[in-house]
């Protein structure tokens, strides 16, 4: 079971920098109210929860046929429809391309130099397509989506409809128009599921499945963390005590920087979907934290330095595994010169124990708050608990806050203005808006 270890955002170990129990105990009104939006289910998003129970039978049979048919897997979409299923799969199949079948592409952007090199390498005869898209109107998915669809019409004629699978919303979009069209094949994303919490969907589990990974264990994993993360009492709850902690960094000592940093490359992505759930669903009226993305040990050699000296902005959030299910030693070669024979016939394990150990050790002597959330291992069922755990987190960590974590008023701004700029009917003043920012803005020229 995923533990957190939190002693070092306390002032008996930190010091002044730390909390207090008092200041913990002292916003019990606060969290009862964020406690009840989520357990008296006050919000209709919270559809995320019961993901926990769907059936995955259908995702299964789907994965199978597309295994069976394809040489290579495209997940088509943007922000959660994209980062979600990344972390999956760089958590649990590290080189998954060059080990299994179908070799599996996550794209997100609309780069045309990116798209003219994916549609050139393709074979459409063995390529199947997903795209995922919520609701199923996302400009840049919709408009990857139609390269796409015409090349294989090029290429396939009246199969090609059979060549992808739509991710998307049951009952709304453009996306859903198409499928029903066209006798797509499709998979639901519940309606009120918000795009970065719909990681446990079928988003992010047809990837899984068909990268072998099982969509079971992730939803058993995060089955049981919810049974911890449900829990009235602050003391007795992991998602709860990790948000009031950093809840208070902020507003008390100012700490509006969370650095979000796994000792592993594996969960890298993972750290990526979590500054989005962070950001997007937290980032309103003034308030909320800003997420960094690391990795350890990388960045102890690119951003330490900042962390130990610089601005007293931040509090970093280890996530450490204690069995990386992989003794590799580092071979007995040029004992002779003393630095070799340090390292040599130590484990890798226990190098990246150490290092994590010894910045954990060095943050916390100069006062530094951190927290260490470790997994026993990583697979499917941990990864699990860690995707409820942090969306439990981000959704109380909102109500603390006051703000609503699942809408992004400023992300559909932005679509409105890109369909303005296309010339959509009815968004023609967000056209002119942004042609007069275009005219107005101060520029300098060689
Ligand atoms: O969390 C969100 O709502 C967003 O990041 C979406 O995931 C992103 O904008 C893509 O939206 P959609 O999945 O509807 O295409």
């Amino acid at each position: 079971m995923l533990e957190m270890h939190f002693g070092n955002m306390l002032g008996e170990v930190i010091g002044d920098k730390g909390l207090s129990l008092v200041e913990i105990e002292d916003i019990r009104e606060k969290t009862a109210f964020a406690h009840s939006q989520i357990h008296d289910r006050k919000w209709d998003e919270l559809a995320f929860i019961d993901l926990v129970n769907q059936d995955t039978s259908e995702i299964k049979e789907l994965a199978a046929k597309i295994t069976g048919n394809s040489d290579l897997f495209i997940l088509l979409g943007i922000g959660g429809s994209a980062m979600g299923p990344r972390a999956i799969l760089d958590a649990l199949q590290p080189m998954h391309n060059f080990r299994n079948h179908p070799r599996i592409f996550i794209y997100e952007n609309i780069d045309p130099r990116t798209l003219e090199a994916i549609i050139e390498v393709i074979d459409p005869h063995r390529t199947t397509i997903n795209v995922v898209s919520k609701s199923g109107n996302t400009a840049e998915t919709v408009a990857s989506f139609m390269i796409f669809w015409e090349h294989m019409k090029k290429n396939l004629g009246d199969e090609a409809a059979k060549r992808f699978v739509i991710t998307t919303n049951p009952e709304g979009g453009i996306l859903r128009q198409i499928v029903k069209e066209q006798h797509m094949m499709s998979l639901p994303v519940h309606p009120s599921i918000v795009g970065r919490y719909s990681v446990l969907s079928p988003a992010g589990l047809l990837l899984s499945e068909i990268a072998g990974i099982s969509s079971d264990e992730l939803l058993l994993g995060a089955k049981d963390i919810l049974t911890k993360c449900s829990n009235a009492e602050l003391w007795e709850n992991p998602a709860y005590l990790f948000s009031v902690l950093l809840y208070l960094m902020c507003v008390k000592e100012k700490r509006t920087i969370n650095v979000m940093m796994p000792y592993a490359d594996g969960l890298k992505s993972l750290s990526e979907w979590f500054c989005q759930l962070w950001a997007e669903s937290l980032g309103k009226l003034g308030l909320g934290i800003t997420p960094y993305p690391a990795v350890g040990t990388t960045d102890q050699h690119s951003q330490l330095q900042l962390w130990m000296e610089g601005p007293e902005d931040k509090v970093v959030i280890f996530v450490r595994i204690v069995d990386y299910g992989s003794n590799i030693r580092i071979p007995k070669v040029f004992e002779k010169i003393e630095e070799f024979g340090l390292l040599s016939g130590q484990c890798l394990n226990d190098l990246i124990d150490a290092a994590a150990k010894s910045t954990e050790l060095a943050l916390s002597n100069a006062s530094k708050p951190n927290m260490t959330i470790t997994i026993p291992v990583l697979d499917a069922y941990h990864v699990g608990q860690l995707f409820m755990f942090f969306e439990i987190s981000t959704t109380f960590m909102g109500f603390l806050f006051g703000v609503n974590p699942f809408n992004q008023p400023w992300i559909e701004a932005g679509k409105n203005n890109t369909f303005g700029l296309l010339g959509k009917p009815g968004y023609q003043k967000q056209k002119e808006d942004v042609l007069r920012m275009a005219k107005e803005n101060v520029c300098w020229r060689l």
